[in-house]
């Protein structure tokens, strides 16, 4: 049987993606499966088509590898595949649907406004910014809609430095995702799909050394602390698993997630969002997860693999 593994590709997450793909690659070669590792271009379709693959595991980040477009033609080819497909990728990709539809299912999540850049030019720069500043008060954080890796994300403590990050945030995308900044324990929630349905691995607490989780401080080791399991009392622990397993389930997620969360000071929990292609870095904590609970990478997706042939 060959299996791909497709990484690389040409988001702004492409060198994370061609890391995930090498550990996940070891991983599974070191489990007896004839691997070959794909970097994702404009080949694909021909590639696919061609060399049909018994099957394909999407260790893609970013851009088409996670918003449902490489999952669309792996769908039209019939190709099985691990990971989410693409409806699911659509729902959890869009940040501002994630949180509605997790809302709606009575979950916590910080008080946000999306902003197109268009809004800018038909109201006014200044007007637009004292408006989101007196809905969602300071701090707050500005994302790129659809983006991962905390890829242009920006924390705004002072009025004054709203126009910068704007600017700093739209050169990702063309909306931006203002969102009240919440303070605690940040949690990073891995669920696993078996046989059993979604179940949560332990939570794993993030403390970043600058105190901002962002792109050199989740690839450069040693610049972040992580504790596995996550320092929460039992309730909290309970609460970021079940809200993992149901953003898996709310937004249809399929084999692997990975929900991020903040614990409050008063236990309540936050979801900040679900990505659906997780990281698998050397330094990304579903690895962390998976050891944690006294598995392997390898023998985990290894798992799923039999699950997309069958
Ligand atoms: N977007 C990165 C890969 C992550 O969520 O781990
Ligand atoms: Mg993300």
């Amino acid at each position: 049987r060959t299996v791909a593994v497709l990484a690389g590709g040409l988001s702004h997450e492409r060198d994370v993606s061609l890391r995930s793909g090498r550990r996940l690659s070891a991983a599974l070669k070191s489990e007896g499966f004839g691997i070959e590792e794909w970097d994702t271009d404009a080949g694909l379709l021909e590639r696919l088509r061609t060399q049909r693959p018994d099957a394909v595991v999407v260790a893609l980040h970013g851009g088409e590898g996670e918003n449902g477009s490489v999952q669309t033609v792996l769908e039209m080819l019939g190709v099985p595949f691990v990971g989410t497909g693409s409806q699911g990728c659509r729902r959890a990709w869009d940040k501002p649907t994630a949180k509605a539809l997790l809302q709606n299912a009575g979950f916590v999540t910080p008080g946000w406004v999306v902003l197109p850049h268009s809004t800018f030019r038909e109201l006014g720069a200044q007007a637009v910014l004292d408006a989101m500043v007196e809905r969602l008060g300071l701090p707050l954080i500005l994302k790129p809609d659809q983006g991962g890796s905390a890829l242009g994300t920006q924390v705004v403590r002072e009025a004054a430095e709203l126009p910068a990050a704007m600017v700093g945030c739209f050169a990702y995308g063309d909306t931006v995702l203002a969102e009240r900044f919440v303070d605690g324990v940040e949690v990073a929630v891995t669920v696993i799909e078996g046989e059993n349905g979604p179940e949560a691995l332990p939570a794993v607490e993030i403390v970043p050394e600058s105190g901002v989780y962002d792109y050199t401080a989740r690839y450069t080791a040693g610049l972040t602390d992580f504790f596995t399991p996550a320092r929460l009392d039992d309730a909290a622990a309970k609460a970021v698993a079940e809200l993992a397993v149901a953003a898996h389930r709310v937004l249809g997620l399929r084999d692997i997630s990975r929900t991020d969360a903040v614990v409050t000071a008063d236990g309540t929990v936050h979801f900040l969002e679900v990505n659906p292609s997780p990281g698998l870095t050397e330094t990304s904590t579903v690895p962390m997860a998976i050891e944690a609970a006294g598995k392997s990478l390898g023998a985990v997706f290894g798992e799923l693999i039999g699950q997309a042939i069958t």
